[in-house]
């Protein structure tokens, strides 16, 4: 019996696997001199070169998939160590030439727009299988990560009744059967998931330490290069512990996670650092150096309170005007977190904590001073915001308070009051923006790229 090899467990192997005969399946990348092509099966970056037995160039074509039967030569081509002689091949599929053409497979610099449109097949892409298979390992990490810190993996619902971030912006669940719809399959008003925080919270009470990593939705009308309307949230809760506890928990998972893809998949992370400066039309400093930058040096660590005074100076010494103006008790908008963190700060992310609370969710925990909220935002270069995160507020009457104040509809929140009731301790948690992680360490400039189908408002769906 002659095994299958995926290409990355035969590159890995190299001159080791000298004579050894096995088949390989995989697409065609690329051919030359009517006896060489280069396939590749997704395993890997790296594609492997097939020693063709008899002249079939006229009849392959570039993303035709097929399988090879050979034996494994050590190659005296400069660009690999191996290649496969072949002794028989097998077609799947011969792809059309003039459909390969108008598609983004035709070996050219395609825009990363047009890329996307053809995002059923833009996996077949090198870019794209590069960011995906950085995106798996940066899943996988997570796991790693959390249940060697001994938390649990929890699984929250992705319908819910309640707005955890009390934003208004969610989509509502309608069942439709012919024309009628019906907006009370549940009895009441249900809508998707905007966080699985609150669930989290309930979970603690008797599990210490989880995580959720799901999807969530939200319905704002942002067409940024870093909003989803479909995106993946990592939320870790923690049973006693403080914000500094918190911040600490996530500047250390931001760090290690980094190691990790720099250490598991450099392969990938090379080619996107010798192809993004084509594909993001810009001349910037490397992705490598980037995620290098991250690991050198502490987070920055400051209040809102200061961030506020910086601006405040920077607007009069250098005269740079902001399009929103600065005040105490503002939302941080895009140009300020980029000013913050690319200028003032050189690129190292920068964690602001103390919010005010006007601005914060009714969840946060306040402070002595009756004016801030023990809430963190972590800011990333280029990114801005990656992480959200606070304290909550364990009080039963503080959070009645708030829920009033808010004019949160209580019916929906009795569950997440009653925790207080029952055992309540002092606990933190926060959400980072998976796929905004994805961007930054692939070096994308858009999300839509980093996300396997994207969903954007006004965005045809695929
Ligand atoms: O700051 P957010 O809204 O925080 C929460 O949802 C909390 N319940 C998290 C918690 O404490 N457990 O969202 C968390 C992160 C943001 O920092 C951002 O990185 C990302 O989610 N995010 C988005 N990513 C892509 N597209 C969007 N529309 C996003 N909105 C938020
Ligand atoms: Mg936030």
């Amino acid at each position: 019996m002659i095994s299958k090899y995926s290409i990355k467990e035969i590159l890995n192997k190299g001159i080791l696997f000298e004579n050894k005969k096995l088949i390989v399946e995989g697409w065609v990348k690329s051919f030359r001199h009517s006896m060489f092509i280069m396939i590749n099966d997704g395993s890997t970056v790296e594609n492997l070169q097939i020693v063709l037995y008899k002249n079939f160039i006229k009849k392959i074509t570039i993303g035709s998939s097929i399988k090879v039967i050979g034996i494994i030569k050590k190659s005296y081509g400069s660009k690999q160590s191996i290649e496969l002689k072949s002794h028989e091949i097998k077609f799947y599929n011969l792809v059309d030439n003039n459909i390969i053409q108008k598609s983004i497979l035709q070996p050219k610099t395609h825009s990363l727009e047009k890329t996307r449109e053809q995002a059923h097949i833009r996996f077949q892409t090198s870019i794209f299988s590069c960011v995906m298979r950085i995106r798996h390992f940066i899943s996988y990490f997570i796991h790693k990560y959390f249940c060697k810190k001994n938390f649990f993996y929890l699984h929250t619902p992705i319908i819910t009744y309640s707005n955890c971030e009390g934003t208004g912006e969610m989509f509502e669940i309608v069942t439709k059967k012919k024309n009628n719809i019906n907006e009370n399959f549940f009895k009441k008003k249900s809508y998707l998931s905007v966080s699985g925080q609150l669930e989290a919270e309930s979970a603690i009470m008797g599990l210490g330490k989880v995580y959720t990593f799901g999807p969530v939705f939200r319905a704002e009308n942002s067409n940024t290069k870093r909003h989803l309307s479909e995106f993946w949230m990592l939320e870790p809760e923690i049973a006693f512990s403080n914000l500094d506890d918190n911040i600490n928990l996530a500047e250390d998972f931001l760090k290690l996670t980094i190691k990790y893809i720099i250490d598991n998949c450099i392969e990938d992370l090379s080619f996107l650092d010798k192809n993004i400066k084509k594909w993001n039309k810009k001349k910037e400093i490397t992705v490598l150096k980037t995620l290098e930058i991250i690991l050198k040096f502490s987070f920055h660590r400051i209040t809102y309170t200061e961030v506020i005074n910086i601006l405040k100076k920077i607007e009069k010494t250098k005269n740079i005007n902001f399009v929103y103006p600065i005040y105490w008790g503002m939302d941080l908008q895009s140009e300020h977190e980029q000013y913050l963190v690319n200028e003032y700060f050189n690129g190292i992310p920068v964690i602001v904590f103390n919010y005010p609370s006007s601005i914060k969710a009714f969840y946060m925990r306040m402070n002595d001073d009756n004016k801030t909220v023990s809430a963190m935002d972590i800011l990333f270069p280029k990114i801005g915001e990656i992480i959200g995160g606070s304290q909550r507020e364990e009080r039963y009457e503080m959070l009645l308070k708030r829920i009033k104040e808010l004019k949160i509809n209580i019916d929906t929140l009795w569950w997440y009051l009653d925790l207080r009731k029952f055992g309540s301790i002092p606990h933190s948690g926060f959400g980072l923006g998976f796929d905004r992680l994805v961007q930054f360490i692939t070096g994308m400039n858009n999300i839509r790229d980093v996300i396997p189908f994207p969903r954007t408002p006004g965005y045809t769906i695929l």
